[in-house]
């Protein structure tokens, strides 16, 4: 294949304060710090996975502003093709308020902006580049009926797809469950697509089944941040917990995104790979992305992770 993973989804321009408690509603809060950087959660994933090796190409819309060119050399300097990286005229790029307390958790206010303004024409003129690649990755950061025909015609190739359901609509086209190779999600996103309160390895196990046997998922990544994942499959075999080492979190924020783009460079790349092994992978990138501030400028790149971490 031409390219190893297309990703269709979310550019947004991250705006992170750092503080040491979250204000309250009407307070004001002096905080210590402030970083602009690129995020998205999908732009996040394509700049994990371009970090770590694979040939990567992004589906989305930028507005004609400074962070949408920003953004597009970001990611000609990261080597991801950009040829299907729209520019809209009637929004601006997308933009989040982050703040990151002093324990490393997040809360985030995403405005979409461009990202909404992606058409069926958006991806029937990347139908070449989803085609010629091993995998696709679909994220939720734009118009849920756009996301749900760029399912159908990953299907329609027969190209890996993994979606990552974030932000968890309330309701979804069964398509979204049946179609995907890989449905990955975080413990409140598999709590919305279940009704299951996920708080553990336990519950994320009831969860991740829930979603096989009722939905028709194939395969059901569940993470669970500092707890890892788990995950499951249709083939009959057990769901299994892949725990974490315990460290001391500087920025949660785009771990997720960390383990979904490390997951579509093993599931694209290695897939002989067991999934255990992937998933325990995926965890241990997403962990190193949590010890520094940041979203894509905490995600190791292929030089930083240990010897022999990516098969020869
Ligand atoms: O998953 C983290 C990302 O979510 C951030 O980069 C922010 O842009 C939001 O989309
Ligand atoms: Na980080």
């Amino acid at each position: 294949k031409k390219i190893d993973i297309c990703f269709i989804g979310g550019i947004i321009m991250d705006m992170t304060s750092y503080m040491d408690a979250f204000p309250k509603p009407g307070e004001t809060k002096v905080g210590h710090r402030f970083e602009a950087g690129y995020g998205g959660k999908a732009a996040n994933q394509a700049a994990l996975a371009a970090k770590l090796g694979a040939k990567c190409a992004m589906v989305a819309r930028v507005g004609d502003d400074a962070n949408g060119r920003s953004y597009i050399d970001h990611f000609r300097s990261l080597g991801i093709n950009v040829n299907n990286i729209r520019t809209s005229d009637k929004s601006s790029t997308g933009a989040a308020n982050i703040w990151v307390d002093d324990s490393g958790m997040n809360c985030i206010c995403v405005i979409l902006g461009a990202n909404l303004d992606m058409t069926k024409q958006d991806i029937l003129d990347a139908e070449d580049t989803i085609a010629a690649s091993a995998a696709v990755v679909i994220g939720l950061e734009l118009d849920i009926d756009i996301a749900h025909f760029a399912i159908q015609i990953a299907g329609k190739h027969k190209v890996q797809c993994l979606l990552n359901a974030a932000p968890m609509p309330k309701d979804m086209h069964e398509d979204f469950f049946c179609i995907p190779d890989v449905f990955n999600v975080n413990e409140s996103e598999a709590s919305i697509a279940t009704g299951i309160a996920v708080t553990d390895a336990e519950s994320a196990k009831l969860a991740a089944r829930h979603l096989v046997e009722k939905k028709h998922c194939k395969t059901v990544i569940i993470t669970l941040g500092e707890n890892g994942a788990v995950f499951g499959s249709n083939d009959g075999a057990q769901f299994v917990h892949v725990p974490t080492d315990p460290v001391k979190a500087v920025d949660t924020t785009g771990a997720g995104d960390a383990f979904c783009g490390a997951l579509a460079f093993f599931w694209a790349k290695y897939p002989d790979l067991p999934v255990e092994t992937i998933v325990k992978k995926c965890c241990d990138v997403a962990t190193m992305s949590v010890l520094k501030p940041g979203t894509q400028a905490s995600f190791p790149s292929r030089e930083e992770l240990p010897e022999g971490f990516i098969p020869a």
